[in-house]
Order: C-alpha cells, then structure tokens, then sequence
C-alpha cells in the first residue's frame, strides 16, 4: 500500500535516487543531482503556495520509504496533467497505479478539473498499462521532438475522452 504526501526539504536524497537508472530513461534523460533535487524541492513548495493552485506534488510512499514522485498541474481551468516516477527497484508492485488513483480521485473532487491527459513514450508501455488501469484511454498520439530533432510520436492519454478540438498535433485513434 501507497500513501501520498507532500515533498519536504528532508526527500532531496530520495528524490536522487528516484531519477536515476532506468527511471529518467523515457521521462527526463538524466539523473537528478542533489542540487537539482533540493531545486525541485524548493518549486513544489513555492508552487503549493500559489494561489490559485496550478500544480500538486507528492511523495508516493510506503510504510517506510518515499519511492516516487507523482504530480498534477493544471493547464486550462478544467484540464490537467499528470506524471509519476518511481524508483526503479519498486516497479511491478502496483504502487503507480495506486498512485495515480488517489490523485485522480482528488483532482475529481478537489481542483474543479474536469478532464485529465497524460502521455507517455512509446517505448514505454508500463506507463500506458498504468493510464489504462486507473481508467484513461489512449486518444491518440502526438510527436514530440528529441534532442537529435527527430520526432517521437507519444502516446496520448484522456481521462474522460473530451468532445472538443484537440489543441495538440494530435493523431486519432480511430473509434472501435
Ligand atoms: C511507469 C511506472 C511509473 C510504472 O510503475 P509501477 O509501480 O511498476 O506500475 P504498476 O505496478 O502500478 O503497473 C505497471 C503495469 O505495467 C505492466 N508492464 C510492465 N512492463 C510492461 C511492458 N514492457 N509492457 C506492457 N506492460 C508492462 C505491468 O505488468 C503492470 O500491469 P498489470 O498490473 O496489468 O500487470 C514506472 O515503471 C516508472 O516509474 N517508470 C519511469 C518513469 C516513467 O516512465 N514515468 C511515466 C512517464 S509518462
């Protein structure tokens, strides 16, 4: 079982150890280093205090251990995003898709989001079996551009299916 909590100026060591290894390979690319991590610590907290509250924060954490990261940020009043991270040595455990329920669950009933995306390498399909268990469907893809400039068509996430035109390149999966 995973609980969330938010980040605390203690969770730099953990977080260094969450973006590293196979962890930073489809999301960021590289490892967090301390200094960048007491950084991140420092934006979750100013972000906290905003007001209104653009963007969520927390520990994903077990009885005794913070093993990853999930966040929530607002991109219109109604829609948001989100992202998650875990250590790579908690993978396969359930803990992201328990996660990402309880963050649902609050962005559906706290933030006044009516929609959530989410999207994810195409190479990494354990974060779109995550997206699909916690409810989401795959809406599309839309091609994002690597550092070389070449183009990755991620996959596109949506949690209801919005009605609306899509304000991303995005490509349709075609209905069933
Ligand atoms: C993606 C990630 C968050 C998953 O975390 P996790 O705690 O292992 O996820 P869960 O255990 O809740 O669920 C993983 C699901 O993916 C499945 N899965 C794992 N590897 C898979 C693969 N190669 N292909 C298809 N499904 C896969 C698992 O079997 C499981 O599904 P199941 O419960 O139906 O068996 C974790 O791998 C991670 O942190 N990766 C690096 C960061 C990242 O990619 N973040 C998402 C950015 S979009």
């Amino acid at each position: 079982m995973v609980t969330l909590r938010e980040l605390t100026t203690d969770d730099t060591q953990a977080l260094t150890r969450i973006y590293s290894g196979a962890s930073v390979r489809h999301t960021t690319g590289q490892e967090l280093t301390l200094t960048q991590a007491q950084q991140k610590v420092r934006t979750a907290l100013a972000r906290a205090a905003e007001t209104p509250r653009a963007q969520w924060s927390w520990g994903i954490v077990t009885t005794d251990e913070m093993i990853g990261l999930i966040a929530l940020r607002r991109r219109t009043p109604t829609t948001g995003t989100i992202s998650y991270i875990l250590r790579e040595d908690t993978w396969g455990n359930g803990y992201a898709t328990e996660a990402a329920k309880h963050v649902v669950a609050f962005a559906f009933t706290t933030t006044g989001l009516e929609c959530l995306e989410a999207m994810h390498h195409p190479d990494n399909p354990a974060s779109g079996r995550v997206l699909t268990k916690v409810g989401f469907t795959c809406i599309g893809t839309s091609d994002r551009h690597a550092d070389d400039g070449t183009a990755v068509a991620y996959q596109v996430y949506a949690l209801p299916v919005p009605q609306d035109v899509r304000p991303l390149q995005l490509h349709r999966v075609p209905p069933t």
